[in-house]
C-alpha cells in the first residue's frame, strides 16, 4: 500500500477516504493522532492492526465540536461543561459515561466509558467538520515514542495506512492530560499532560487528583493503555540529573552514550553525540519524543537523559515530561 502525503489543499480527498473506511494520521498540538471513523468498525480494527496495538487498550474519541459528544452521552454536567468551555480545543481528554452503544467495543475496549477529545489543531478540525468522529491513538507503532512529524508517523507506518496529513511539527509534543469524569464527586488525572492539577482546580470546585498508580506507584492503571511498556527506542535510555552527567558519561563510556540533555549540560560536553532539549521545561518536553528517536539511529549503547525529578508542586508539564521519560527508561535512573 502506498502511503499518500495530505496537506492543506488536498484536505477533502483525506476526508474522502476516512468516509470509505480507511486509516489516516493526523496532526494535533500534542501528537500525531491514527485516525478512523469512530462508528465505522471495521475502520477502527484496521488502526489496531497498522499500530501493532494490544485490542483490550480504548481509544480517544476526537471531535470538532462539544455537541458532536451528545449523540453518545447524557447532557453534560456543569462541571463537564466548564472544563470543555475553558479547556477545549486543547490537550485534555475527558471520560465521560455511554448512553447508548453506537461505539463499538473495539473502540471502548467494551467499558461503559468513552475518553472524548477537541484538538487545538485548525488543520484538524477542518477535517473532522468532514468527517464526523475519529478515534485517534497516537500514530507510531505501539510501544514506540508516539510521533511528533510527519517523518516519524512515515517511519512507523509507511505501507501500512493510505495517508498521512502533515500539519508540520507538534506544539505540546506528549500526549494530551486523561481525566476521569465518570464520577463527580473527584477529577482523577488517569495520564499526566500538559494541563495539570494546577489549571484544572482553578475552574473546578470538586478536588482533583493524580492516579496514585501514575508514577512509580504500585497497582493497576486505570486508563488500561499506562501499564503497558511506552516510548521505548530499542536503545537502552537511563535518567540522569543535571548534577550527575560528568559522572555517568564516565560510567557508560564517552564513546558509547549519546546525550539528551538541556543546552548547559551540552555545552559542558560539546564532543559527544548530543540532542538539545533546549532550555525549558516546555522546550524539553515538546522535543523528548523526537530526541528519543534520533539518539537511537545513532547506534550508541546508551541513551542517557536529562531527568527534572519530580516534587509535590511540580507543573504538569514536567510530571508529562517525567512520566514519558521513566516509562521509555523502564524506570531505569544514574544513581551518583
Ligand atoms: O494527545 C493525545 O491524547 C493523542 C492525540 C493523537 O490526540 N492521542 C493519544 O491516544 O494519546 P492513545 O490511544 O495513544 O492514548 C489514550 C489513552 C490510553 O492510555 C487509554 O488507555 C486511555 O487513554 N483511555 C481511553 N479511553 C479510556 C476509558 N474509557 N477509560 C480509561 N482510559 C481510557
Ligand atoms: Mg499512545
Amino acid at each position: 500500500m502506498e502511503t499518500k502525503r495530505y496537506t492543506k489543499e488536498s484536505i477533502d480527498q483525506a476526508a474522502e477516504q476516512l468516509r470509505k473506511g480507511e486509516v489516516i494520521a493526523f496532526p494535533t498540538e500534542t501528537v500525531y493522532g491514527l485516525g478512523a471513523c469512530a462508528e465505522n468498525e471495521e475502520a477502527v480494527k484496521k488502526v489496531y492492526l497498522a499500530k501493532g496495538r494490544p485490542s483490550d487498550n480504548p481509544l480517544i474519541v476526537h471531535i470538532a465540536k462539544s455537541e458532536d459528544i451528545l449523540s453518545y452521552t447524557d447532557d453534560f454536567s456543569l462541571v463537564t461543561k466548564k472544563l470543555m468551555d475553558t479547556f477545549w480545543p486543547g490537550p485534555l481528554t475527558i471520560i465521560l459515561p455511554l448512553k447508548n452503544q453506537r461505539l463499538s467495543k473495539t473502540v471502548t475496549g467494551g467499558l461503559d466509558t468513552c475518553a472524548f477529545r477537541m484538538p487545538d489543531k485548525e488543520l484538524t478540525l477542518q477535517l473532522l467538520e468532514k468527517t464526523g468522529p475519529l478515534v485517534g491513538p497516537s500514530a507510531n507503532t505501539s510501544g514506540k515514542p508516539s510521533p511528533t512529524t510527519f517523518d516519524h508517523v512515515y517511519h512507523d507506518l509507511a505501507g501500512k495506512v493510505v495517508g498521512i496529513l502533515d500539519g508540520g511539527e507538534c506544539q505540546v509534543g506528549v500526549e494530551s492530560t486523561v481525566i476521569d469524569l465518570s464520577n463527580e464527586e473527584e477529577i482523577v488525572i488517569l495520564r499526566p499532560g500538559k494541563i495539570g492539577v494546577e489549571e484544572l482546580q482553578q475552574v473546578v470546585d470538586v478536588p482533583v487528583v493524580y492516579d496514585q498508580t501514575i508514577l512509580g506507584e504500585k497497582g493497576i492503571p486505570k486508563a488500561p493503555g499506562m501499564k503497558y511498556r511506552h516510548y521505548s527506542p530499542t536503545t537502552p535510555v537511563v535518567m540522569v540529573e543535571k548534577k550527575d552527567f560528568a559522572q555517568a558519561i564516565k560510567h557508560y563510556g564517552k564513546e558509547k552514550v549519546a546525550l539528551l540533555a538541556s543546552d548547559d549540560v551540552i555545552a559542558q560536553f560539546p564532543n559527544e553525540k548530543v540532542f538539545s532539549l533546549g532550555n525549558t521545561l516546555q522546550e524539553a518536553t515538546q522535543r523528548l519524543f523526537a530526541g528519543l528517536r534520533t539518539c537511537d539511529e545513532w547506534g550508541v549503547e546508551t541513551i542517557l537523559a536529562e531527568a527534572f525529578p519530580v516534587e509535590k508542586e511540580s507543573s504538569g508539564i514536567q510530571r508529562a515530561y517525567m512520566n514519558r521519560l521513566e516509562k521509555a527508561a523502564g524506570g531505569n535512573q544514574f544513581l551518583a
